[in-house]
């Protein structure tokens, strides 16, 4: 049986993976924020899981204004890094589990998530910059990649319970996988940000710290946050957490805090960052 074995969570900002590929992540400016990232890169080299499920969000990449879909299951078996307009990120190709990604399609679309199946698809920042933060540059990643995008860019995007329950779902799916595999869930985005308009510039760390506290301990409450409250408090773009509960709901009732980390500022966003284990989890594949 396949099983979740932990569950991260953070902030997918483009300025973070030019850092990286420029070599600038000991600079004053950004040695504050990957410093956060230390604990995870360590506890990364012990647990490597057989598949990560990457819940993120296309910027209009792959999926231009004029296909959205809401939940898009990628079942390739590689996914290149997109071309954002200044040429493809220089790293590594994304490898796919296609074996457990079909299985995911099938058991999430049986179970009434209706998944648009991707059998091709270009993995913007939202997937890249995660693994750079955890794995920084490798020849090739470590880990298998199943991505999972969620609509956040055009109205309307999926409620907070929607994606909650998504993640419970996926949980009951892995479960059913019959190969003994270790699957981490991710989710991406935020914090708080606001990258246009008159608000351009906004941080809420109240709102922030709060949904960090929440995420861990107060899910269903959560989930429940209506669309509105997330642009009021967290800016026009910090409705990217949503797909934070798609990873909380994948992890079960109860959780125990590894790790968290949130500093301002990276570029116009407050960086958030977090690490959780179910607490019902085991330890080794035969436990
Ligand atoms: C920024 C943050 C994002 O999450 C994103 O997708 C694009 C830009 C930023 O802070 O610049
Ligand atoms: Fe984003």
């Amino acid at each position: 049986m396949a099983r979740i074995t932990a569950g991260l969570a953070t902030s997918h900002i483009p300025a973070m993976g030019m850092a990286v590929d420029l070599g600038k992540t000991a600079e004053d400016y950004w040695k504050p924020v990957f410093a956060g990232y230390d604990w995870t890169r360590a506890w990364a080299e012990t647990e490597r899981p057989d598949a990560v499920i990457l819940v993120y969000n296309d910027h209009a990449s792959a999926f231009s204004l004029e296909m959205i879909p809401t939940f898009a299951l990628g079942c390739a078996e590689r996914f290149a890094p997109a071309d954002e307009g200044y040429g493809a990120r220089p790293v590594p190709v994304v490898q796919g589990h296609s074996e457990l990604a079909a299985h995911l399609a099938q058991a999430l679309i049986l179970d009434e998530f209706d998944l648009t199946i991707m059998n091709a698809l270009d993995v913007d920042h939202g997937l890249t910059v995660p693994l750079s933060l955890v794995y920084g540059q490798p020849e090739a990643w470590p880990v298998r990649v199943i991505p999972l995008a969620v609509n956040v860019v055009q109205y309307p995007p999926p409620t907070g319970r929607r994606c909650l329950s998504l993640g419970k779902a996926i949980r009951r799916a892995v479960e059913s996988f019959d190969q003994d595999l270790d699957v981490q869930v991710w989710g991406t985005g935020g914090m708080s940000h606001q990258l246009q308009g008159p608000r351009a510039g906004l941080i809420n760390k109240d709102f922030d710290t709060a949904f960090l506290d929440r995420l861990v301990s107060d899910a269903e409450s959560l989930a429940l946050l209506p669309h509105i409250e997330y642009l009021r408090e967290s800016g026009s773009e910090g409705i990217e957490m949503v797909m934070w509960l798609v990873m909380r709901g994948a992890l079960g009732p109860d959780v125990e805090e590894l790790h968290r980390f949130y500093h301002v500022p990276a570029s116009n966003t407050a960086v958030g960052h977090i690490v959780l284990r179910p607490t019902d989890h085991h330890d080794t594949k035969a436990g």
